[in-house]
């Protein structure tokens, strides 16, 4: 409901509790919302130092790294995205971006904002890349920087990444991967698939809200940040007398202050070196939900995923709905599906939403009115939210004059769990 002025006073905002099937923000868990109503502490105490420690520890396990650097930068997901190829493409560097939807053109819009001579790779979208594919194109291009999505929303699809690194590897170039999408939902192994830099998405599968980038990178990056360092000027020793022309020589600074990871990295050092206020808040919810994907177990959590997914897909496919893309590279937690004809998919959203108070998504660019996007992502990835959406999109689809087995779709779905619990 809007807020409504009444006497020159505004009302509280009680958002409405909805079910969000969306590839993203979804529902957050209640134990991290709790976290976020702590008290403040100020971010030098010791408590909130070692809540920044504890924080890297299970971003490590996470990533499944033993990188030093794994922390958050504050901002979303893309606020990583730009901190890492910000600080890791110099302005000249050759960047291979290769593009199989909406994500992928981000990458390559960034890359270039960053100074980058960027070399694109195109995939129809619904389809994704054969591995050798890119790594002849690595071997053939020399990048400087090879920036790739992992898991692209927009589509569905998820880009095997095996044999990627070691290319990358081979041929001196930097491998960073956007695995917004995929991080604590199905497996992301920084350091077994030989990743350079890695970045995570807090409001997807962490089931955090947005607001925090976790991201990690390894010694071979970090030479990279550490040679385009320059200290702030206010807090050098000589601050005053230092004018900017004086930069040393050499690799270029990194252009954004904001989001410099050899500013950033200092502050999640021991040295504590001062940059941003850190948001306090959000840190104390990205630990509390990193602790329960933890807790879950990384595997039990990845197999969950696939569960739900397998239902939802046992739902949709028993009413006659077709799925969308190559099914080899779906995306386990992201299904796309295509809008029957002569249906108005967004008529079919607004009644999700208004009369179950449901929220699924559409797409993007060309599959915008052609796919309608279902998330199954972390605490919204449930069995109760399955089968409450198969049955409202089942009524919806019927309201809409499509003809359908009415009363199958949750049976199917009933029966996949029932299978996946025996089995
Ligand atoms: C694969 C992927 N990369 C990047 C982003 C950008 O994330 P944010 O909107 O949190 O900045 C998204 C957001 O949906 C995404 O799905």
């Amino acid at each position: 409901m809007m807020n409504s002025v009444s006497g020159g006073s505004w009302n509280e905002f009680v958002p409405i509790s909805r079910i969000i099937m969306t590839p993203g923000p979804v529902e957050a868990d209640p134990r991290v919302l709790r976290a976020m109503s702590y008290p403040i502490l100020g971010q030098f105490d010791p408590a909130f130092t070692e809540l920044m420690n504890e924080t890297m520890g299970m971003l490590r396990e996470l990533f499944r790294t033993d990188n030093r650097w794994a922390y958050p930068v504050d901002g979303t997901s893309r606020s990583g995205i730009e901190a890492v190829m910000a600080s890791l493409i110099e302005p000249g560097d050759r960047v291979l971006v290769p593009i199989f939807g909406r994500f992928g053109h981000l990458l390559h819009e960034i890359a270039e904002r960053c100074g980058g001579r960027v070399i694109t790779l195109e995939k129809p979208w619904g389809t994704v890349f054969d591995p050798a594919e890119l790594i002849e194109a690595i071997g053939r291009e020399q990048p400087d920087v090879v920036a790739i999505v992992h898991g692209e929303t927009s589509t569905g699809r998820m880009q095997p990444l095996a044999g990627i690194g070691e290319a990358c590897r081979r041929h001196g170039a930097l491998l960073i991967v956007d695995a917004v999408a995929t991080i604590g939902g199905t497996p992301v192994d920084t350091d077994a698939w030989q990743l350079d830099a890695v970045i995570g998405g807090t409001q997807k599968c962490l089931s955090v809200p947005s607001g925090m980038a976790p991201i990690t990178y390894n010694d071979r990056a970090e030479r990279k940040i550490v040679a385009r360092k320059r200290i702030e000027r206010g807090l050098r020793s000589n601050a005053a007398s230092l004018p900017s022309q004086e930069a040393p020589p050499g690799p270029s600074p990194i252009q954004s202050n904001y989001l410099d990871l050899a500013q950033l990295q200092d502050y999640w050092s021991p040295k504590r070196l001062n940059h941003h206020t850190e948001m306090t808040s959000m840190l104390y919810a990205l630990h509390e939900g990193l602790r329960l994907v933890l807790a879950e177990g990384l595997e039990a959590r990845f197999k969950r995923h696939r569960m739900h997914e397998s239902a939802l897909m046992a739902g949709l496919t028993s009413m006659g709905l077709s799925m969308y893309g190559d099914p080899l590279s779906k995306l386990p937690m992201v299904t796309c599906v295509q809008i029957p004809e002569g249906v108005d998919g967004e008529m079919v959203r607004a009644m999700l939403l208004h009369q179950f108070g449901i929220e699924i998504a559409s797409s993007f660019g060309p599959l915008a009115g052609q796919i309608w996007r279902i998330g199954t992502m972390g605490y919204s990835c449930r069995q109760t939210n399955i089968l409450h959406l198969l049955g409202a999109l089942e009524a919806v689809l019927l309201r809409a004059g499509v003809k359908l087995p009415a009363g199958e779709a949750v049976q199917a779905a009933l029966d996949a769990y029932e299978e996946a619990r025996v089995g």
